[in-house]
């Protein structure tokens, strides 16, 4: 036998003999894990686990070997209760009047913490305390998560600012966590995840956010923060999704935030955010889905959209923009989605929209939008009912085509170009809602029913725009 083989065998002996011989729980350790269970699970049957919890664990709860302090021999290592994980089944549900586990954080070794579906009695609220701050500096906690507790109640305890080793902070959807986001979350420079979104949070969103320099993910969305987005947000360089939607911001997006440079989700829908938006979009290089719908903007939409190369969710609808829809929107090679309904925008639908090839929803409704509308009969097919170009009183397709189709509606019609009085009557005679206008010296005939249409008949208009093409 080679010796390589035999020292690996003897290797793996030990690692055996080690792994049996793995010491029992520290009994302090044990006893605390038995009093959150206590304060916590609905469980009744857990003190009959044994002597030793971590040797034969229940699901939720989770021990690792971890060896003595200064001792590298792995037979000293004993099991600790690395992670606790209450509230959905396989794991241990929580008992109606559960507190909030303080002696968890007094697990040495403690590394995650879930409380999901949790504090939901709608009889008795939970206050979300914490133990005092010199409890929580030792703490290696990496991961807290407190989700979905209708019933707990309270502000985000300032106390979180001591758990210094914190990499994942969720606090999300319980409604009756209010009041400010404490300062003190700046001192969290671990923080990769912070999530506080669902909550009923007030206050300024705090500038020292910005202080988090490893930030992943950024979500306060669904509170009611007010004021102003502070510019150092600008700061977060590995920032890779932002969302500020659903609050009570103003004021206009910082011009900073073109720092965000690793950003690939932003989402500031539904604040009340105006104003230009800033230059240096472009700088946006991993930009996917940039999703801003119902803010008072009401300004132009800038030509620099179509410079965020990698664009694929562009929503943008209820916002008052202003202005025609930018020729540049034509370059967003990787564009799935465009909603700009019920805007202001007017003139052209551009061309270029239509060589996107994988755009598969577009809603222009309701805007004042007119012309000839520039898609192809595979373009229509492709988009069926995903495409809705109603409320835009002096959008049109080709009546030629219409009436040569014979689908029984025809849209608008040249009345200079050979065209006899007599089909634009017909024409205008299928056309329950129709109106003439003049553009570009011709005579044009529009009406709102073409794009309704298009939404029940989308293969039949298809056939129709594809014979215009042809014509
Ligand atoms: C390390 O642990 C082993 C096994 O428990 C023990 O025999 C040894 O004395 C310990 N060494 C130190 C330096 O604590
Ligand atoms: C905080 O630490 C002190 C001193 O170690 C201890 O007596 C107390 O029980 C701890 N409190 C909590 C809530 O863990
Ligand atoms: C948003 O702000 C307005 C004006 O300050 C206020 O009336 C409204 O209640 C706020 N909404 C929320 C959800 O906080
Ligand atoms: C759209 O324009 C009209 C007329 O200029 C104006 O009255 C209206 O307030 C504008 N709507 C929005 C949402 O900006
Ligand atoms: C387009 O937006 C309007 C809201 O203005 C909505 O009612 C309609 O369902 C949307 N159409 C499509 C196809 O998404």
């Amino acid at each position: 036998m080679p010796v390589a083989s035999v020292v690996l065998l003897l290797h793996l002996l030990s690692m055996a003999a080690a792994a049996t011989a793995a010491l029992a729980m520290d009994p302090a350790e044990r006893e605390t894990l038995l009093l959150v269970m206590e304060a916590v699970s609905s469980d009744r049957e857990w003190r009959s686990v044994g002597p030793d919890p971590c040797g034969s664990p229940w699901p939720g709860l989770e021990c690792k070997p971890v060896p003595a302090a200064g001792n590298v021999s792995s037979a000293a290592a004993r099991l600790h209760v690395t992670r606790l994980d209450f509230g959905v089944a396989p794991n241990p549900t929580c008992k109606d009047g559960a507190a909030f586990p303080h002696l968890a954080f007094a697990l040495p070794h403690l590394q995650s913490l879930f409380l999901v579906d949790c504090f939901k009695n709608p009889a008795a609220t939970t206050a979300f305390t914490l133990p005092p701050s010199a409890n929580l500096t030792s703490s290696r906690l990496q991961q807290l998560s407190v989700r979905s507790n209708p019933s707990l109640s309270g502000t985000l305890p300032p106390q979180l600012s001591s758990i210094r080793s914190l990499q994942v902070l969720t606090v999300s959807q319980n409604a009756l966590i209010r009041g400010e986001v404490p300062q003190g979350i700046g001192e969290l420079k671990s923080l990769v995840h912070l999530d506080l979104s669902y909550n009923s949070l007030t206050g300024t969103i705090p500038s020292r956010i910005g202080e988090l320099r490893s930030l992943v993910g950024l979500d306060l969305s669904y509170n009611s923060f007010s004021g102003s987005i502070p510019g150092q947000l600008g700061d977060l360089a590995m920032l890779q999704k932002l969302d500020l939607s659903s609050n009570n911001l103003t004021g206009g997006v910082p011009a900073t935030i073109t720092g965000l440079t690793s950003l690939t989700f932003l989402a500031l829908s539904n604040n009340g955010l105006s104003g230009h938006l800033p230059a240096g979009l472009s700088d946006l290089l991993d930009l996917q889905y940039l999703i801003m719908e119902n803010n008072p903007m009401g300004v132009p939409l800038p030509s620099e959209l179509g410079d965020i190369a990698r664009l694929q969710e562009l929503r943008l609808a209820n916002s008052g923009y202003s202005g025609s829809i930018p020729e540049t929107l034509g370059r967003l090679a990787s564009l799935t989605t465009l909603s700009l309904e019920n805007n202001n925008l007017t003139g052209r639908i551009p061309a270029g929209l239509s060589r996107l090839k994988r755009m598969y929803h577009l809603n222009l409704s309701k805007n004042g939008l007119d012309g000839v509308v520039p898609f192809d009969g595979a373009f229509l097919r492709r988009l069926g009912r995903n495409l809705d170009l109603s409320g835009n009183p002096g959008l049109c397709v080709d009546g030629r085509a219409v009436l040569q189709a014979d689908v029984g509606v025809g849209v608008c019609r040249r009345a200079g170009d050979g065209g006899d009085i007599a089909s634009v009557s017909a024409a205008t005679d299928v056309l329950s809602v129709g109106t003439l206008f003049r553009r570009d010296g011709q005579l044009w005939l529009a009406g709102g029913r073409w794009s309704a249409l298009l939404l029940i008949r989308p293969v039949a208009v298809a056939l129709c725009c594809s014979c215009c093409l042809l014509l």
